[in-house]
C-alpha cells in the first residue's frame, strides 16, 4: 500500500525567488492537501517513523547521518530494500553492464580528493570541494521509491539535499534554462569508460524547474552511511520521478546552459530514452510495457508484479511540472 505523499517545499527555509512558478502552485496545492487532510498528515508522520526505524546502519562505510526529513514527499509504507540488494544490484556502466559488475569493480574508483565544477550560466561559478558541498545544507534522509526503465524498483533511503540548495548558492543567471550534469569519465580507474555501448563521460539533464523542486536530491549518502562506490560515490543525483537513469552517478561537473542537454542514454537510443524520462505506466518502451515493476528482493521470480505509477507515484508534487505537455511525445 502507499501512502499518498507530500512535498516539502514550503519548509525550506530558501524558497527562491528563483523558484518557478509551477513549482509554488503545487507547494500550494501541497498546503492544501495537508490542511485537508490532518489524518493523513498524521499517518504520513507514522509511516516515516516506520519506514526510518528500518534504516538501521549497516556498518559498512563512514557514517552520513541525516536528519529526519521533514520531507514528507519522501515517505512511504513500502518496506526498504536491503542494504544487500541496493549495493550488489547495479547500473554503473562505467564498471560494466552486467548488475554484479558495478560492486566487483567499482573498488578502483578514487573518490577523495572529489569537487565538482559549477559552469555556465551563473553568477558563481567555480570548483567547489565535496566537503563543502557537504555542509553547504543540512543533511536529510529521505526514502525514496526508484523504478529502472528496465522494469524493476527499489526504495532506499537516500542521504542529501536538495539541489535547489546548491542552485541557489551559484545564483543561475536568467538565461539558464537547464542543468547538465557531467559524471567522471577516467579510463585508468573505470574499466569500461572506452567501451561503445554508451558515449562518455555518462550525461544527463534537468529542466530548471525540474532541478529546483524541492524532491530532487544531491545525493551524499544511503542508508545512514556515505554512499557506497557502485551507488555513485561520492555524490550523485536522485531524481525519484524519473526512471533511474537519470540518477547521474559520481557527478564532477554541472553546467548551467541555455538549450536542452544532449544525454548519454538519448544519444545511444533517441527512439527509446528521451530528455524528460518521467516514470509513466502508459507510455511504453518501444521494446516492452512499462505498465508493472519488480520490486527487488522482495518479489520471488513468481510473485505479481505491482503497478507502476504514474511519476512513480509522485504525482501530487510534480504533475503540475509538465501541465499542458503531451507525456507521449516527451517521454
Ligand atoms: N550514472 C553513471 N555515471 N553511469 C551509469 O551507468 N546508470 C544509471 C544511473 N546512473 C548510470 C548512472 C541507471 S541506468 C540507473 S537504473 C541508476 O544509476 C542505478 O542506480 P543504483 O545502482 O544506485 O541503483
Amino acid at each position: 500500500m502507499l501512502i499518498k505523499t507530500n512535498a516539502d517545499g514550503f519548509l525550506h527555509p530558501h524558497a527562491s525567488e528563483i523558484t518557478p512558478q509551477s513549482v509554488y502552485q503545487s507547494r500550494r496545492e501541497l498546503m492544501r492537501w495537508m490542511a485537508g487532510g490532518a489524518a493523513g498528515v498524521a499517518l504520513a508522520g507514522w509511516a516515516q517513523r516506520d519506514a526510518l526505524a528500518q534504516a538501521a546502519r549497516p556498518g559498512k562505510l563512514a557514517a552520513l547521518p541525516g536528519a529526519k526529513s521533514a520531507v514528507a514527499g519522501a515517505v512511504t509504507m513500502e518496506k526498504l530494500t536491503s542494504y544487500e540488494d541496493a549495493t550488489s544490484y547495479n547500473n554503473f556502466y562505467e564498471f560494466g553492464t552486467d548488475k554484479a559488475d558495478p560492486a566487483r569493480n567499482a573498488h578502483t574508483l578514487k573518490t577523495d580528493p572529489w569537487s565538482v565544477e559549477i559552469e555556465g550560466l551563473v553568477k558563481k561559478p567555480g570548483k567547489y570541494a565535496l566537503e563543502d558541498l557537504l555542509k553547504l545544507s543540512a543533511q536529510e534522509e529521505r526514502i525514496y521509491r526508484m523504478r529502472c526503465v528496465e522494469g524493476w524498483s527499489m526504495v532506499i533511503p537516500w542521504v542529501g539535499y536538495s539541489l535547489s540548495a546548491l542552485i541557489q548558492k551559484v545564483e543561475p543567471q536568467p538565461g539558464a534554462k537547464y542543468l547538465e550534469f557531467l559524471t567522471l569519465a577516467d579510463p585508468k580507474t573505470m574499466p569500461f569508460v572506452g567501451s561503445r555501448v554508451l558515449s562518455w563521460p555518462y550525461a544527463e539533464g534537468l529542466r530548471m524547474d525540474e532541478a529546483m523542486h524541492p524532491l530532487t536530491l544531491l545525493t551524499f549518502g544511503m542508508y545512514g552511511e556515505v554512499l557506497p562506490k557502485q551507488n555513485g560515490a561520492p555524490v550523485r543525483l536522485v531524481v525519484p520521478w524519473k526512471y533511474g537513469f537519470k540518477n547521474a552517478k559520481s557527478i564532477v561537473k554541472i553546467r548551467f546552459v541555455d538549450k536542452e542537454p544532449a544525454t548519454a542514454w538519448n544519444k545511444a537510443a533517441a527512439n527509446e530514452y528521451g530528455f524528460y524520462s518521467n516514470v509513466n505506466p502508459n507510455v511504453d518502451h518501444p521494446r516492452w510495457s512499462q505498465a508493472t515493476e519488480r520490486r527487488i528482493g522482495e518479489d520471488g521470480l513468481f510473485a505479481k508484479k505491482r503497478k507502476t505509477l504514474m511519476f512513480n507515484g509522485y504525482e501530487a508534487q510534480v504533475g503540475q511540472l509538465y501541465a499542458g505537455m503531451d507525456l507521449k511525445k516527451n517521454y
